[in-house]
């Protein structure tokens, strides 16, 4: 062929990758792996391996041990006594580590891009440029926050052992968005990879061992999911964080309720690319080849719903088909394609199967002309056209390089439709307007939003998200609190079971007796009956009857929770706003704080100074929060781009929350006004047993501008209630603080929406100890951190 040739037709000769190295680190394991624990290759205890395949010609590339209980149990042990000596090491130390492992990914680079190439079916162009150097950003980044630990997580101490679990899509990231954290802030790790995608886990682990990471510290246990079953069942885990299929991860939520293990869950997206009339059209197109066709769209956080403004709806699919015209699917050692394999063949039927689906239920298909090689898992770039919003591909996550496209009218439409998914994981919007942009950027209900771009991502911006995309971040600062728990936490000691006392008969003869005065609910902002129309006796510690209050019942808490859905101006009121309501809670709370003190010592039967001392503790924190409100803001991050990443804290939307029976105003109060200052809105239950204080509350939120449907309360059986809130989808997050068994329940019920839920485990928290109860620690659970990063230049 001549240059002349090759000059006419301007066709791309084949541009391979070598792969010798790759190849030669296979044989020298015989391409036959055992775990790794304790510094070195361990053989499976059960002998048992699986045959894994290279997506780009179907042939066997390795077999991978299946790890069985013994090795889980073997791989835990190492890291558990690894665990106080890497956190004694300190946070330099680490950083060292971190720094090392950081320097170790980068010597290899090519190596770890090649294996990962040949092993997943992604294109060499985006593990060289994007996976591997991403991979060791995290090392870096995070040996920064092991120097910063004592310094800037003073208050915070490790979880300890952590059992992490990821995907196939990004096999080597994922590894580092996993581990650099948990390492940096002093914990150790179990990994288990994907079945699909163990080597460059492995490599990693053995690489790591030869730059000097202590034994136990990492461990890599493989096998397929039964294997990350044992992971999540292992006792002595203290957490679970996953990446996966959002199945899996309501799973894992359900084994692990009640076990106290923390968990982080990174789930699937089905996320939109909005593109407004007015923007740039062929950045846009672009970014729809960047958001869907990258990594085969094999992406969690894949654009993968286009969402066009219809004036424009028909010049983008023209140009996106020409656009699609010029993509070429072929193998992954060409340093000259744009998409590679698909990862297995259950992949591709599960995309097949779809796009069909699709395509029945009245999609018009178009999909990229370009050759396909025979042999081997691939899919072509596939667009599929007016797909209606309640199209099975509309809904359901494909995981594969189809993009499904609908159009809209109004920017309050476009908003209706992004946000019509049960997930929340990443969102990107297309306009030339910067206030459209910023206007719709947070009202999407998204961890993560896109302004003129897509599938950007940093280690110093968290990632994870709203919703069934599950909850926890990677990266940023708010990473790193999820593989540290709080020192003031540490010393809590299970609650004392109280057992109620008999009612005494006080009959007051014939005197006076005092107007019998009932509390009602309080519901959108009045007082209301309960359902049932019963009501529960309020008694004192030595059996006298003090009053009664409602026994709230499901309807009860299905009326709140609609009362508070429909306050969601609160969520918009200014931060300004809720701090003076909060300060002139605390004022009418000391005008009333006599009358709150005489019922908190009849209630509980403690002293008139210590009831005293309980209110003017309520007023002091309502006084907090009230500065808290407009000061715990979010920030900016300054990732490695022309731009900037607005971290955003946003209120969660509507939490139940079980407060306790010991301080029964302070905890209350406790627990409530962080939520509200955050701009939630709550449905709460007071303590069962000395309810009469949130009862008299009630009268201080009617005289201070709170608006109706912002605070509700409902009285009664707290387990029963907890559990109707739990089960509720319309409750985004749920705090419990009581038993045990309540918090078990609250977490395992919860997994329907996937809430957030904050729990004690049955554990008390003194009320009185600021650090323990008051500020950041729970302000952070009160919200959730949206990232909308906004480049800038042309
Ligand atoms: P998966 O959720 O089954 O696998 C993810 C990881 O979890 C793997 O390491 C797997 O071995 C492990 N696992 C599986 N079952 C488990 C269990 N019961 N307990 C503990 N660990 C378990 O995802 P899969 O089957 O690989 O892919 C299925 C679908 O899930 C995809 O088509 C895609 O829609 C979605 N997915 C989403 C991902 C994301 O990043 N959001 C990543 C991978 C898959």
């Amino acid at each position: 062929m001549s240059v002349a040739h090759y000059f006419e037709t301007m066709e791309y000769g084949p541009a391979p990758e070598a792969d010798g190295e790759a190849r030669a680190w296979l044989e020298r394991h015989e391409a036959t792996f055992g775990h790794f624990i304790a510094g070195k290759f361990a053989t499976p205890h059960a002998g048992k391996h699986l045959s894994t395949i290279e997506p780009a010609t179907g042939k066997a590339l390795a077999k991978i041990a299946q790890g069985a209980a013994a090795d889980v149990e073997s791989a835990v042990g190492a890291a558990r006594t690894a665990q106080p000596l890497w956190a004694k090491l300190g946070g330099h130390g680490r950083a060292r580590h971190l720094y090392a492992l950081a320097r170790m990914l980068q010597r290899h680079a090519r190596l770890f891009a090649v294996l990962e190439a040949i092993d997943n079916g992604k294109p060499i162009r985006e593990t060289r440029d994007l996976d591997v150097p991403l991979a060791a950003r995290h090392f870096l980044y995070h040996a920064g926050w092991a120097q910063l630990q004592d310094r800037e997580f003073a208050d915070q101490v490790p979880i300890g052992v952590i059992g992490q679990i990821i995907p196939w899509n990004f096999p080597l990231l994922m590894l580092a968005w996993k581990i650099a954290p948990a390492l940096a802030a002093g914990n150790t790790v179990v990994l288990k990879p994907a079945e699909f995608t163990s080597l460059t886990a492995l490599l990693f682990a053995e690489l790591a061992a030869e730059a000097g990471l202590p034994p136990g510290v990492l461990n890599v246990v493989t096998g397929d999911g039964t294997t990350g079953a044992l992971l999540v069942e292992n006792p002595d885990v203290d957490k679970i964080a996953f990446t996966g299929s959002t199945e899996v991860g309501r799973l894992i939520r359900q084994t692990t309720a009640g076990t106290g293990k923390s968990l982080t869950l990174e789930l699937g997206g089905k996320s939109p690319f909005i593109v407004f009339d007015d923007a740039d059209i062929d950045g846009a197109i672009e970014g729809v080849v960047d958001a869907i066709w990258f990594n085969q769209g094999q992406v969690c956080c894949a654009g993968s719903r286009l969402l066009l403004q219809e004036g424009i709806a028909e010049t983008f699919r023209r140009r996106l088909i020409r656009r699609m015209e010029t993509l070429r699917v072929g193998p992954p050692l060409d340093k000259a394609i744009d998409m590679g394999a698909v990862v297995a063949p259950v992949q591709l039927e599960r995309i097949k199967a779809l796009v069909e689906t699709g395509v029945r239920e009245g999609a018009e298909k178009y999909q990229a002309p370009g050759a396909i090689p025979s042999e081997g898992y691939f899919y072509p770039p596939t667009l599929l056209w007016n797909v209606h919003p309640s199209s099975t591909v509309a809904i359901e996550e494909i995981f594969g390089p189809v993009l499904v496209a609908m159009t809209f009218r109004t920017p309050d439409e476009a908003v209706m439709l992004a946000n019509n998914t049960r997930y929340g994981l990443a969102a990107s919007v297309w306009s030339e307007t910067i206030g459209l942009a910023l206007d719709i950027a947070p009202k999407l209900l998204a961890g993560v939003v896109w302004v003129n771009a897509t599938n950007l991502f940093d280690a110093s911006v968290g990632f994870g998200g709203y919703r069934e995309s599950g909850f926890g971040r990677e990266g940023g600062r708010e990473g790193m609190y999820e593989y540290l728990k709080p020192k003031a936490w540490s010393g809590r000691k299970a609650r004392a079971k109280v057992t109620l006392p008999p009612t005494s008969s006080d009959s007051a003869g014939f005197g006076v007796p005092s107007i019998d005065r009932t509390a009602k609910l309080f519901v959108g902002g009045k007082q209301v009956r309960p359902d049932g129309n019963y009501s529960r006796a309020v008694l004192s510690p030595k059996g006298k009857h003090l009053g009664e209050v409602g026994e709230g019942n499901r309807k009860d808490i299905r009326n709140a929770v609609a009362a508070a859905r429909s306050a969601e101006a609160w969520a918009k009121a200014t931060a300004h706003n809720r701090a003076q309501i909060l300060y002139y809670l605390a004022e009418n709370l000391s005008a009333r704080g006599d009358e709150l003190a005489r019922r908190i010592g009849d209630m509980t039967g403690v002293s008139a100074a210590k009831a005293r001392a309980e209110v003017d503790a309520g007023i002091e924190r309502l006084f907090s929060y009230g500065a808290w409100a407009d000061k715990f803001e979010g920030s900016i991050h300054a990732p490695p781009l022309r731009g900037v990443a607005l971290a955003m804290h946003e209120p969660i939307g509507v939490v139940g929350v079980a407060c306790p029976d010991e301080a029964p105003l302070l905890g209350f109060i406790s627990l409530v006004a962080p939520l509200i200052a955050m701009g939630n809105r709550v449905v709460a239950i007071p303590s069962e047993n000395h309810p009469l204080a949130a009862t008299d509350f009630y009268q201080v939120l009617e005289t201070s501008d709170v608006p109706a449907g912002v605070v509700n309360i409902v009285t009664g059986d707290r387990e029963a209630l907890a559990k109707v809130l739990a089960e509720h989808d319309d409750v985004d997050a749920l705090w419990v603080f009581g038993s045990e068994q309540a918090s078990a329940a609250a977490e395992r019920l919860s997994v329907g929406n996937l809430k957030r839920t904050l729990v004690d485990h049955g554990l008390a928290l003194d009320w009185y100890n600021k650090a323990a109860s008051e500020g950041p620690i729970l302000l952070r659970h009160a919200v959730q951190v949206k990232n909308i990063w906004i480049p800038y230049g042309d």
